[in-house]
């Protein structure tokens, strides 16, 4: 089995090894059980499926990637699925095909991917960041129509379902006072989210899912863009390749012509057949990876229950939650601060990440998008708590139980259930030397 492997940070060098929150003395580093961050399994059909590609001599878009294209649309009950580079091409050509003037508004959260607003800026537009509910790091309708009152009315919205929990699309674009039809998911962690029994894919005008690495569809990378749309797709579908009016697979198919012509500027954001062929195995074991990934999380939500202070997000919306990441706040009353945390987990072999770096707090966005005169103190508030644990479907309960043993350990305040001790692991270290690999 492939796997790649996101280690848990490093450490620099010639700093050593910070000392235990709690005084207690660290077990030495080469006897830490690691628990990464994230693991990216590629399944064996989709290794096979990828070799057939390379050997059949048609290794780009073709064939391949028409069928992961309606696969995925069956799947996520859209219209049409247009498979491209990665999610933040998605956005980019899903916002380029609203064909809004030059330098119009856009509603972004300010808790988002860094991609998702250069999408914006690379569209020729302009992003207006919008505040957050510290309680689920998503924009409200109150928010929304906060950034819409101090910073006028926006042209188009992007929606974000942060960490795969369902995000109120609806009552969203109400609030911007713009139609669904000029809103655009940002689906990166939306796979198998859905908005009360919709899933998310055609609630709006165009949603964007990314294939990246860690994401619930690895592929490593790619992207796609899903709509009911018939001509926001054709155009999305020419603007991924150059803007031609057809690609070298049609043009080699039975009875394709040679010429074509290019009316407007493209990108070249497709997607490979090899991606493809990778994305439509991994497709296959979507869901058995997605009851993995609901079965952790419910154990995540249950241990954390008796530590104060570590507070996992609400959602904001009823729906399905894709369950794409487990993020908690860590509060005042943990006694113990997020980046005080981080280097300590660490310490102890476990990887951790910080979803995300408010876009207002980057210099690149400071001079380019605009920010409520308020500010934006949802973002702020919640920021410095932010804290993304392991979560992914090849995670063992132990591991999740050692990662919520340490959180019980590592507050000041020890509380008296049944994580006062640390957890041992509970296999063999040997079992661990390999603990993701095909023995298993
Ligand atoms: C919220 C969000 N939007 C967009 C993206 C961009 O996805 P990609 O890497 O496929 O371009 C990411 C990637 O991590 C993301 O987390």
């Amino acid at each position: 089995m492939t796997i790649h492997r996101l280690r848990p940070r490093q450490r620099p060098v010639g700093r050593g090894r910070p000392p235990a929150l709690d005084g207690a003395p660290l077990a030495p580093e080469s006897a830490v059980e690691k628990v990464p961050f994230a693991v990216t399994r590629i399944s064996p059909e989709a290794r096979r499926a990828a070799q057939e590609v390379l050997a059949s001599g048609w290794v780009t878009t073709g064939h391949e990637t028409e069928l992961f294209e309606s696969e995925f649309a069956a799947y996520v009950e859209a219209e049409h699925a247009i498979a491209v580079s990665s999610c933040t091409a998605a956005l980019e050509l899903a916002l380029r095909a609203l064909r809004l003037p030059p330098d119009a508004t856009v509603l972004v959260p300010a808790v988002t991917f860094c991609g998702a607003a250069h999408a914006v800026l690379h569209a020729g537009l302009r992003p207006v960041l919008v505040d957050i509910d510290p309680r689920t790091a998503t924009p409200t309708p109150a928010t929304v129509a906060e950034a819409v009152r101090s910073c006028g009315r926006p042209q188009a919205m992007m929606v974000l379902h942060y960490a795969g929990a369902p995000a109120p699309v609806a009552a969203l674009a109400e609030a911007a006072r713009l139609p669904l039809a000029r809103v655009v998911e940002d689906a990166a962690h939306a796979l198998g989210t859905s908005v009360g029994d919709l899933p998310v894919g055609s609630l709006s005008r165009a949603t964007c899912f990314s294939f990246y690495a860690t994401k619930n569809l690895p592929i490593g990378e790619g992207g796609m863009v899903t709509t009911d749309d018939a001509e926001l797709a054709a155009g999305i579908r020419r603007a991924r390749l150059h803007g031609m009016s057809a690609d070298a697979w049609r043009r080699m198919l039975p009875g394709g012509r040679w010429r074509y012509t290019v009316e407007e500027a493209g990108l070249k954001a497709n997607m490979t057949d090899v991606q493809a062929a990778i994305g439509r195995a991994q497709l296959q074991h979507f869901e058995e990876w997605q009851r993995r990934r609901h079965a952790l999380a419910a154990r995540y939500d249950k241990a954390l229950a008796v530590v104060p202070g570590i507070e996992p997000l609400d959602v904001p919306a009823p729906g399905r939650h894709a369950r794409h990441l487990y993020v908690v706040r860590v509060l005042a009353e943990y006694g113990t601060g997020r980046d005080e945390l981080v280097e300590a987990l660490a310490a102890r072999g476990i990887g951790t990440s910080v979803h995300f770096i408010p876009l207002h707090h980057l210099p690149h966005f400071q001079r380019t998008a605009l920010t409520p005169p308020d500010g934006l103190p949802g973002a702020e508030l919640l920021f410095p708590q932010l804290l993304s644990l392991p979560l992914h479907p090849f995670l063992s309960e132990a591991a999740v139980d050692r990662v919520c043993g340490e959180l019980a350990r590592l507050t000041p305040d020890r509380p008296t259930g049944p994580h006062a001790h640390p957890s041992r692991p509970t296999r063999p270290r040997t079992a661990m030397a390999r603990p993701y690999g095909e023995g298993r």
